[in-house]
């Protein structure tokens, strides 16, 4: 839905980002109206992560990571200095899904709470759209930021292939048939009992392995279409694992061995796919959003393979610590939102767990 706004000269854009286990706010200020022509400051932006109580369950518990948002929302909203304090935002945008539904309901509650007591605009941002905008708040990136850009979009709950028409439109190319390419380095770390999250965990294991020691499947692979799977891999995996005696899987060098194969096979079917879309699709640019594209076996692969398949093509990338949940993400998106008028109404605001781009 749209409401006619009253559109100010800067826009100050509150969000809040709480649809898995991080709770986060920013402020962003965008002068401008035309996302390819204006200003962006981050005037605040801060990061509460959940990390360590997951910890000990070895994922996330949706129902902890609901409670745990309640006070770090309020206690982050507090350090926004928001409280009270008319000029910090004209607008508000809250991540409304995809995510876990009592998780996104902490932050939407907040985000119409404020909008009914303050009159100001809200954005129900998809978290999705949020990952892609996180590359844009680089400011080298907005300066070649070329439409149609391919977008590989990896995180815990999503891998999808998506082609980005213009700001606020875009095509599903591929997606993946079952688990999510960070699913697959979550799961597969969880049987190895290295911890949670299993990105972070598997790549530094592999660090010292050598990734050609199993040969993982890469599902998908030669099949034509743009979509992938992982859940063949995981599989493949348990059952290396299960044959494994105990001692040799306490052995470093084997499971470095393993996390390094597993890590390359992910690696290989997302960089493999990502070239294949490309040659169809001869993007003006490329980007690799979400929390995996942290991955540095990931981004070294994929740059060697844009200059070596796709000469000239640029390939853009979050900054460090913009790949994995973040509040100023949701404010960008919201931004793209602001400028094509599309805000939503306060009371009939809900989250939406399950939401495609
Ligand atoms: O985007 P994100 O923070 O949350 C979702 O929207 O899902 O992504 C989290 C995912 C987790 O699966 C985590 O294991 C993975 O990103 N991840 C990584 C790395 N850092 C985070 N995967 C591989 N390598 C990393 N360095
Ligand atoms: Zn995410």
């Amino acid at each position: 839905m749209s409401h006619i706004i009253k559109r100010p000269r800067t826009w100050k854009i509150l969000a809040i980002e709480t649809s898995c286990d991080e709770t986060s706010v920013a402020i962003l200020e965008m002068s401008g109206v035309q996302p390819a022509k204006c200003n962006i400051r981050i005037l605040h932006h801060e990061i509460a992560t959940q990390i360590p109580i997951h910890q000990r369950y070895g994922g996330v518990v949706p129902e902890v990571a609901a409670r745990t948002h309640v006070p770090e929302l309020i206690a982050l909203l507090e350090r926004a200095k928001i409280f009270g304090a008319k000029h910090r935002y004209n607008a508000i945008a809250v991540t409304r899904g995809p995510g876990l539904a009592t998780a996104l309901r902490v932050g939407v509650e907040a985000g119409r709470t404020l909008a009914a007591t303050t009159g100001v605009p809200i954005i129900g941002v998809n978290h999705l759209e949020g990952h892609l905008a996180s590359a844009w708040l680089v400011p080298e990136n907005r300066n070649v930021w070329k439409f149609p850009m391919l977008v590989l979009l990896v995180s815990g709950g999503h891998t999808e292939l998506v082609l980005m028409k213009d700001y606020c439109s875009y095509r599903i190319l591929g997606r993946t048939r079952d688990d999510a390419a960070g699913e697959a380095f979550d799961k597969t770390a969880k049987l190895m009992g290295i911890g949670y999250p299993g990105g972070p965990a598997i790549a530094k294991l592999a660090a010292n392995g050598d990734p050609t020691a199993f040969n993982f499947p890469r599902p998908m692979l030669h099949d034509p279409s743009l979509d992938l799977s992982f859940s063949g891999l995981k599989t493949a995996v348990r059952q290396t694992w299960e044959k494994l005696p105990s001692a040799r899987r306490a052995d470093l060098d084997i499971r470095a061995d393993l996390a390094a194969s597993i890590e390359q096979a992910i690696v290989d079917l997302l960089v493999k796919k990502t070239i294949r879309a490309a040659q169809k699709v001869k993007p003006a640019a490329i980007a690799i959003v979400g929390g995996v594209s942290a991955n540095y076996l990931l981004q070294k692969e994929m740059t060697n393979a844009v200059d070596d398949y796709l000469d000239g093509r640029y390939l853009l990338h979050p900054a460090k610590g913009f790949h994995t949940d973040n509040a100023a993400m949701i404010a960008a998106a919201a931004s793209w939102r602001l400028s094509i008028n599309k805000t939503d109404n306060w009371k009939t605001l809900d989250a939406k767990p399950e939401w495609d781009l």
